[in-house]
């Protein structure tokens, strides 16, 4: 038996634009049980998605400070928009402090393993399709995946304002994966965390012609290989760690809809960035 380090105790910082990064935080938390969690969604500036790169960038430093000064051993950016605009940056400034995981690199290799040479689909916000970033990662690794990304900027709001197993949902759904750009594709990835709440809905459209990957498993994977890899995974606890959940904006939505994103209500705390 390795006795874990001190270091090994540190909680997992995770950050997300909003509350949509819970659904990955759920998948880290269901896959590592004995690890202590600090979410941090950025409310305030909600959504990533239509902001300029420099914006996102901003924040993301700020966001990082915050985790970094609850001692936060690894830093998950749970927001494909964060990871498209913010990723390298944030590995440079978190330097050796904690170590950095992003959506888009595990999710890179996870197509190129299953989809080599096969058509694939993605949708994510303006930021993220806009950036092409994944585009470049596929084709950095040779990867070969055929890849058919479309901007779907009404989702987010959509599923924010809980339209979501309804007819409106359904209809706006349809309108996007019927879209040209993405007919004929063997399987679609889902590039923004809010997705997976309506990944229902496009299995039903879909009706098992076009298979609809929801990456947070994937990404909670890494996050567990990379920890364990460095010997920083926590010690096995007989109850559910103290897990904290900051929103720098708060309301009394945010709070009802996170049992939705994460599948059971929490308590959210106020944390103002610039203050
Ligand atoms: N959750 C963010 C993402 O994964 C989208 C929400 C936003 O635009 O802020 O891209």
């Amino acid at each position: 038996m390795t006795i874990p380090s001190a270091l090994a105790a540190r909680p997992i910082g995770i950050f997300d634009s909003g509350i949509g990064g819970l659904t990955v935080a759920r998948a880290v938390a269901r896959r590592l049980p004995a690890e202590r969690l600090i979410y941090f969604g950025d409310t305030a500036h909600l959504p990533y998605g239509e902001k300029s790169t420099a914006a996102i960038q901003a924040y993301a430093v700020k966001i990082c400070d915050v985790l970094l000064r609850q001692q936060c051993k690894l830093i998950l950016i749970a927001c494909n928009s964060a990871s498209a605009a913010a990723y390298e940056l944030v590995r440079e400034y978190v330097g050796s402090k904690a170590l950095v995981v992003g959506m888009i690199d595990p999710v890179v290799e996870y197509v190129g393993q299953h989809y080599a040479g096969r058509p694939v689909g993605l949708i994510g916000t303006k930021q993220t399709v806009g950036s092409n970033i994944y585009r470049k990662k596929i084709d950095q690794l040779d990867l070969a995946v055929d890849l058919h990304a479309l901007a779907t900027p009404l989702l987010v709001p959509m599923i924010e304002e809980g339209f979501f197993n309804g007819r409106v949902s359904e209809e706006i759904i349809s309108a996007y994966l019927d879209h040209p750009t993405l007919l004929g594709i063997d399987a679609l990835l889902l590039a923004c965390t809010h997705f997976p709440l309506i990944k229902p809905q496009m299995e039903a459209h879909y009706q098992g012609r076009v298979a609809v990957l929801d990456p947070s498993d994937v990404v909670a994977a890494t996050v567990a290989e990379a920890l364990a890899s460095r010997s920083l995974l926590a010690a096995p606890v007989e109850a559910a760690p103290a897990h904290h959940f900051y929103v720098s904006d708060f309301t009394r939505s945010f709070e009802e809809s996170t049992r939705l994103f994460f599948g059971q209500q929490v308590q959210l705390e106020h944390y103002p960035l610039w203050e």
